[in-house]
């Protein structure tokens, strides 16, 4: 029997908005219970500024989630506990590995609820964390956009969750056009098919332009010292002062150590979506597509696939993981593509128009990290081995510093990881043209240009060196860099 189409409604997924919620996230959670979460909030950014967080925090009683009612109510309190927790873990000397039973108690069972990791996550960040700040005005509008919550209270971290809401509030509207697609390649229908794919490759084109609106106000050393720092998980952050991981004490005096990766924009459901619906496989990092027979790839593109695109489905709310696994069930739009080769070319040239919009993306996408890790990565460490700082830092090397500079843990390598997402992307092209052109080999090798500096201004290193992203820990290999090599 062919799997049913999923209703968008079942998953808790807006037609307008996607995976934002349909209902705008509170502002404030309305049972006066709760007031002292919300003053903790008002006052977040002076309380890390402080350093005062974790002793609110110790002194907070416990609260029930009894007076939570509505899923609003819900994901605000998911969103509240989850930056409490990493303003108490991240925000004093030295990093906290108890969480105490004022956060894990009530934070553990909204989890529950929500069918969310103890962590934050891309939803507690981005999706329940936005406002429009004009109500007649539409949220897929980034400069209708504000946060709720920030560690910092710069206009540098809103920037950065809010790029990523518009994206969401503009590329909702994707998900249902796509699922019209699919019904339309059940009944035949070429012209419809054709129809949905030419919406939805300009719509990718919207999506590249917000992204590319990061650089405006989002500044890459305050990025990569301020913010990520609040972000980070709990997993493989030995270096950074959580050997073990996190303890979420439920008072019980059982709870035991578990370590989760922090948000990233990885736990997007919606660009997972767009790689499921048009047939794209991501392999596990490094493995090479082989030149199988369509029917083995047929079987293959269903299998589960042990990768960190994958794994990041853990981190998204439960309803929004099943509509992906769902959707991978439904997916036909390749298939039916690939049926009509060489006889229908509107169809092929719109399918590998949405191909090339996703890959020009991720383009971006890498452009992006290099400038926001890869570089401010580069220049930490260049002046950390300057002979005066070093001097400095053997007596004052904070814990920042400390885990930046960590080598020989591990990690897949990032770039090369990012670049296999972008190359996995143009490989189901149809047309000779665009296969040819998707396909091509980008250079990979190169120091010296114009972004990067040249050699002697930065010293390379030929061990590859460990860095936190912002789920994953990831290689950082001198050879490769620089956004000109993109
Ligand atoms: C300053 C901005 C950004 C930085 C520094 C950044 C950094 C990263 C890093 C380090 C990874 C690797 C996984 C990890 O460790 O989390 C990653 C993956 C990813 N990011 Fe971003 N990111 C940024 C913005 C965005 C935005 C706005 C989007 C789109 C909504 C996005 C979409 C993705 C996706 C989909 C992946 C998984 C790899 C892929 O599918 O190509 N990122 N990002």
């Amino acid at each position: 029997m062919i799997p049913p189409i999923p209703v968008l409604s079942d998953y808790g997924i807006s037609p307008a908005h996607g995976f934002l919620p349909d209902v705008l996230p509170l502002t404030r959670l309305p049972d006066p219970y709760y007031n002292k979460w919300e003053a903790i909030s008002a006052n977040l950014q002076n309380l890390i500024l402080s350093k005062r967080l974790q002793g609110v925090v110790d002194r907070l009683p416990v609260l029930s989630t009894i007076g939570l009612e509505h899923d609003a109510e819900w994901r605000r309190a998911y969103m509240l506990l989850t930056f409490f927790a990493h303003g108490y873990i991240w925000g004093g000397d030295t990093p906290r590995e108890r969480v105490p039973p004022s956060i894990s108690v009530p934070l553990l069972e909204i989890c529950r609820h929500l069918e969310v990791p103890p962590v934050s996550t891309y939803a507690a960040s981005v999706l329940w964390n936005f406002k429009p700040l004009f109500i007649d005005e539409d949220i897929d509008d980034l400069d209708n956009l504000a946060t709720l919550v920030t560690f910092t209270g710069s206009l540098d971290e809103s920037w950065f969750y809010l790029v990523s809401v518009a994206i969401e509030a503009r590329g909702g509207p994707i998900i249902p056009l796509m699922l019209t697609a699919v019904a339309a390649a059940r009944a035949g229908d070429a012209a419809t098919v054709t129809r949905c794919l030419r919406t939805f490759a300009e719509r990718l084109d919207d999506l590249g332009a917000l992204l590319h609106r990061m650089h405006e106000s989002c500044d890459p050393g305050f990025f990569y010292k301020r913010i990520r720092t609040f972000l980070a998980g709990s997993k493989n952050m030995a270096d950074a002062g959580l050997p073990r991981g996190v303890i979420w004490d439920d008072g019980t005096g059982k709870s035991d150590y578990v370590q989760y990766s922090g948000p990233s924009n990885a736990q997007s459901s919606l660009i997972q979506f767009f790689d499921l619906i048009l047939g794209i496989e991501h392999r596990p990092t490094g493995e090479k597509a082989d030149a199988s027979s369509e029917s083995e790839r047929e079987g293959r593109a269903r299998a589960p696939k042990n990768n960190f695109i994958r794994e990041m489905r853990r981190y998204m709310p439960g309803p929004h993981a099943r509509f992906l696994e769902d959707v991978a069930s439904v997916a036909n739009i390749r298939e039916f593509v690939e049926s009509y080769s060489g006889a229908d070319r509107d169809l092929g040239i719109a399918y590998d128009a949405c191909l090339s919009m996703l890959r020009a993306f991720r383009d971006i996408h890498i452009a992006i990290v290099t400038r926001y890790i890869i570089l401010p990565s580069r220049e930490t460490r260049a002046r950390s081995r300057s002979p005066a700082n070093t001097r400095q830092n053997l007596a004052t090397a904070s814990k920042n510093e400390q885990h930046k500079k960590v080598k020989g843990t591990g990690g897949t390598a990032l770039i090369p990881f990012l670049k296999q997402a972008r190359d996995e992307t143009g490989e189901p092209a149809v047309e000779a043209w665009a296969k040819r052109f998707m396909t091509r080999q980008s250079r990979s090798t190169g120091q010296g240009d114009f972004f990067a500096g040249k050699p002697e201004q930065v010293e390379v290193v030929k061990e590859p060196v460990v860095e936190h992203g912002l789920a994953g820990i990831w290689t950082i290999d001198d050879d490769v860099g620089g956004i000109c090599n993109y």
